[in-house]
């Protein structure tokens, strides 16, 4: 039973946010962002990154110079993951 469950769990909670936000979890973890960032680091400078679309640009030039292998969507992928745990803006679907 337990095994079942286990396996069709989360095929259930595969909408596409969902995987998308997993995937950007596992991007983000193995970038080695935390090298330079602690997880405290990205709370304590929300003042300066005020909206999303700073964060996104920020994580732009981070995974540059960090020289994750990353496409423009996926990086896209990764700064909602970093609002949703948090900056938390709104963001405006394009
Ligand atoms: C070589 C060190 C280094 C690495 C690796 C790095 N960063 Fe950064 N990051 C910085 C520096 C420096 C800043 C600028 C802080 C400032 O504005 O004073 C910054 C700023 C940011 C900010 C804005 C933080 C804030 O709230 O002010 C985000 C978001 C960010 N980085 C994301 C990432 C992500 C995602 C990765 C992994 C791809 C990454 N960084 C890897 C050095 C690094």
């Amino acid at each position: 039973m337990l095994k079942i469950l286990a396996f069709t769990v989360p095929l259930l909670l595969t909408t596409n946010a969902f995987s998308d936000m997993q995937e950007a979890k596992e991007m983000f973890d193995e970038a080695n962002c935390v090298q330079c960032h602690s997880v405290n680091k990205f709370k304590y400078r929300k003042d300066k990154i005020s909206n999303f679309d700073k964060l996104h640009s920020m994580v732009t030039s981070c995974a540059t110079a960090s020289a994750a292998p990353w496409f423009d969507d996926e990086i896209k992928d990764v700064s909602l993951y970093l609002n949703k745990e948090y900056y938390k803006f709104k963001v405006e679907e394009k």
